[in-house]
């Protein structure tokens, strides 16, 4: 059954009358432009067919009265205007989250009553918790009666749900992209200005997503850890970020070897960023495939975020497609999911591939 099926049904099942409407929010996957974000970067994802539905009533007060599906239908209830930060982690602190900062940035909100169902597998790097802070949005000023809130100040607020109370200091990438993009379309987001530019790709080209199998966590600091080199590095530069840095420069500004590596990864991610929206208007899907596995070299061994199973499977992918195209890690990295683009032609052999190679850490198959 589909997310949004799901959530209508777990709607009706738990407050015994219909919605008044299904609101979704997609997942992402990033091609190309990782943890650059936080340094005023380039980067270019598209939304995914999966994400978070929720089916949602007015409450009739400032009260907000949810269920979670996908966690064994676990309820929460809160008013808007309550200042106390959520005790439970996961759902809760983004749900409550996600009003406190809608509210604060002037968006309209309501008391809710809510079912949500997602599709995204939790940890593979697709964005479910930025989809759920937009859906979560979407579904509060719905009840007070705005059925499109600004989309980027919609991401803000998501955003700050996610640096307050889940402790991911993120980017703006995920939430802008979620809030913004159009399916099967990639968005050009600069970081710097929060511009947007939607770039399509030719038809015969295929985005194949495949999970590794290990499961990533954001929270656990290492990402906090790796914002912060970057943000020694553009201190010691004198610069406001990243964005403005050059190669010569980070090479001539005896930077610890760590920061040094970091800054250079984020130079030359956005610079990849730049020759891919060219290799798409020239259909240069060789010359796409070549930054793919050059960004991935570089969030491996200078940004330190892949895993062995990830770069077996990056390996696994790029040998199949041969050059016609390419792979790579995609998102926060420590796990997750891997992105690879190809001629629509080659997916079943690259499929039957994976399918008979790869084994994720629990031997499945992905
Ligand atoms: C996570 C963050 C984003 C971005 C990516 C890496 O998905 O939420 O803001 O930094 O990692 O590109």
């Amino acid at each position: 059954m589909s997310a949004i099926a799901r959530a209508r049904r777990g709607f009706i099942a738990a407050f015994g009358i219909e919605p008044q409407g299904v609101i979704i929010a997609p997942g992402r996957v990033n091609l190309i432009g990782d943890h650059v974000d936080y340094n005023d970067g380039l980067v270019l994802p598209m939304t995914i067919s999966v994400g978070t539905a929720i089916a949602w009533g007015p409450s009739g007060s400032d009260r907000v009265d949810a269920v979670a599906l996908d966690c064994q239908g676990e309820r929460y209830q809160f008013c808007l205007g309550d200042p106390k930060t959520p005790s439970e982690d996961g759902w809760h602190s983004y749900l409550k989250g996600m009003a406190m900062c809608s509210a604060e940035a002037g968006l309209p909100i309501a008391g809710a009553r809510m079912a949500i169902a997602g599709s995204l597998p939790r940890g593979a790097g697709l964005s479910s918790s930025a989809s759920l802070c937009i859906a979560a949005g979407r579904a509060l000023a719905a009840a007070a009666g705005e059925s499109a809130p600004d989309p980027t100040r919609l991401a803000l607020s998501a955003q700050a749900a996610e640096h307050r109370f889940a402790g991911v200091k993120c980017g703006i990438m995920d939430q802008m992209v979620i809030a913004h993009g159009q399916p099967a379309t990639a968005l050009l987001i600069d970081c710097r200005d929060l511009g947007t530019q939607t770039v399509c790709l030719p038809a015969t080209w295929a985005v194949l997503i495949v999970q590794s199998g290990v499961e990533r966590e954001l929270v656990d600091g290492h990402y906090n850890q790796r914002r912060q080199d970057c943000e020694t590095a553009a201190q010691a530069l004198r610069l406001k970020s990243l964005r403005e840095a050059t190669l010569e420069q980070i090479a001539g500004a005896s930077l610890p070897s760590q920061v040094e590596r970091r800054a250079r990864h984020v130079v030359t991610e956005i610079a990849r960023t730049k020759q891919t929206i060219a290799a798409i208007a020239d259909a240069d899907l060789n010359g796409f495939g070549q930054l793919l596995v050059a960004s991935h070299a570089s969030l491996r061994d200078d940004f330190d975020v892949s895993v062995p199973e990830v770069d077996s499977l990056v390996d696994l992918l790029n040998r199949a497609i041969a050059g016609k195209g390419g792979a790579r890690m995609t998102g926060g990295g420590f796990g997750g999911a891997v992105v690879a683009v190809l001629e629509q032609s080659a997916l079943p052999a690259v499929l039957d591939k994976v399918t008979s190679e790869y084994r994720t850490p629990l031997g499945a198959i992905p």
